[in-house]
């Protein structure tokens, strides 16, 4: 079920699964197209204010703050994943972490920029529920404001097909292995990913074993076009994500960039 994904011992082993993930260049890549299309307020003291949905474990806020200033509310609906955000911000006051559901979510403040980084839109499956996560961006975004958001493609989700893909790691604490199995129902342009992950403890060999399925709903551009407009967003931009190159049938990484209107 969805509503039980990222729970405890998936989330911890979470920075130890995607500690190959370069954090670093994706936020370089963001405050790039925050500083592109953003509007800019030569008299504005304040750093911009950005709402991240789907943070996780903070990942990027954490950088984006600390590096380039802003000032960052984050949120995430799994409690384990924002523990941990909470437990590695402490001494960065500039960055908030809440967990509850992107759905249900209400701050009653606008923000200069919203992202949302690392598919979290394709967790949304329906289209009920894509329209209510591009409305709570449009209503938590101010007039002019920046929503960027990355997704699996369409095209490419159908051209390249999901595969099963195991991952081994190990840090001096854990070893993990992680298998994931795809299961493709194109009728509702779904890939359920049925993660089987094991975890062990090298110094106690105390033994975890999880399983979870992830339901990612893969989009295409002219829906994406529809759920903007049907909430006063304007696409401004869109490419693949970190290289920026067009898209094609092969790009299964695409961003977006929204403005609002
Ligand atoms: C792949 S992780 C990405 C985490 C983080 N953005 C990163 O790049 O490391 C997807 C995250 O989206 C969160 N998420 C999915 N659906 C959500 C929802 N409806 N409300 C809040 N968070 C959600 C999950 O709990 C998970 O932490």
């Amino acid at each position: 079920m969805i509503e039980e994904v990222f729970n405890h011992y998936y989330a911890k082993s979470y920075n130890l699964l995607y500690k190959d993930k370069d954090y670093q260049q994706e936020v370089d890549f963001i405050h790039a197209i925050y500083e592109r299309f953003s509007l800019k307020h030569p008299q504005q003291q304040r750093p911009l204010q950005l709402l991240s949905l789907g943070c996780g474990s903070g990942n990027h806020d954490l950088l984006l703050s600390s590096q380039y200033g802003y000032s960052i509310v984050g949120v995430d609906r799994s409690q384990a994943m924002i523990e941990m955000a909470k437990a590695r911000g402490g001494e960065q006051p500039s960055v908030e972490f809440h967990c509850c559901d992107i759905k249900a979510m209400d701050f009653k403040k606008s923000f200069d920029g919203v992202h949302s980084l690392f598919h979290v839109v394709n967790y949304f499956n329906t289209n009920e529920d894509l329209k209510k996560f591009f409305q709570k961006v449009a209503d938590h975004l101010s007039l002019g404001g920046i929503g960027i958001f990355d997704t699996w493609y369409g095209p490419a989700v159908l051209t390249e097909r999901p595969e099963t893909r195991v991952k081994k790691v190990s840090d001096s604490e854990w070893q993990l292995w992680r298998q994931a199995t795809p299961r493709l129902r194109h009728q509702e342009n779904i890939v359920e990913v049925h993660y089987d992950l094991l975890m062990k403890n090298q110094k106690t060999n105390e033994l975890h074993e999880i399983k979870e399925m992830h339901s990612m709903r893969y989009l295409f551009h002219p829906e994406i076009l529809e759920f903007l407009a049907g909430c006063g967003l304007e696409l401004i931009h869109y490419g693949e994500f970190l290289s920026d190159k067009q898209l094609t049938a092969n790009t299964w990484n695409a961003y977006y960039v929204c403005k609002k209107v």
